[in-house]
């Protein structure tokens, strides 16, 4: 039977009615039309639809948005304050960190969580923390290098 449930995302509260099984990103980008998230793989492999719970950087592929009633859910969408550009995102920008961005916003979000969790620390350090976030177009010297300047 349908779910009633409601998700805290972005700082706003979403009533939702759901199929049970309905993922976390599914419920953002079919149900709140957040399509910033991305679905890669579908799989838990690529990163591409990197969220933050609770502050956690989550691949919402794999959550069920049941199980993240409750929970403060960031998406990018979430990220920069009014005209402001969070300073990651504006990291991405000056180092070109992306090419055809559509890992963009999940690497944004993990990197998000690598800066507050202290995991930025060198470029290999880095490196290993954002290992689940693949990058087609092979961008990863930038992105490391953006999240390095927003960390500094
Ligand atoms: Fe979730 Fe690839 S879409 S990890």
């Amino acid at each position: 039977a349908p779910l009633d449930i409601v998700l805290r995302v972005n700082g706003t509260e979403q009533r939702l009615t759901l199929d049970p099984r309905t993922t976390l990103l599914d419920a953002l980008r079919e149900h709140l039309h957040l399509t910033g998230s991305k679905k890669g793989c579908g799989l838990g492999q690529c990163g591409a639809c990197t969220v933050l719970m609770d502050g956690k950087r989550v691949k919402s592929c794999l959550s069920l948005a049941a199980l993240a009633e409750g929970r403060e859910i960031t998406t990018i969408e979430g990220l920069a304050q009014s005209e402001e550009l969070h300073p990651l995102q504006a990291a991405f920008i000056e180092r070109d960190a992306f090419q055809c961005g559509y890992c963009t916003p999940g690497q944004i979000m993990a990197g998000v969580a690598c800066i507050a969790e202290g995991h930025a620390g060198s470029p290999q350090e880095i490196r290993q923390w954002m290992s689940g976030n693949l990058c087609r177009c092979g961008a990863y010297d930038h992105i490391v290098a953006a999240i390095q300047d927003a960390a500094a």
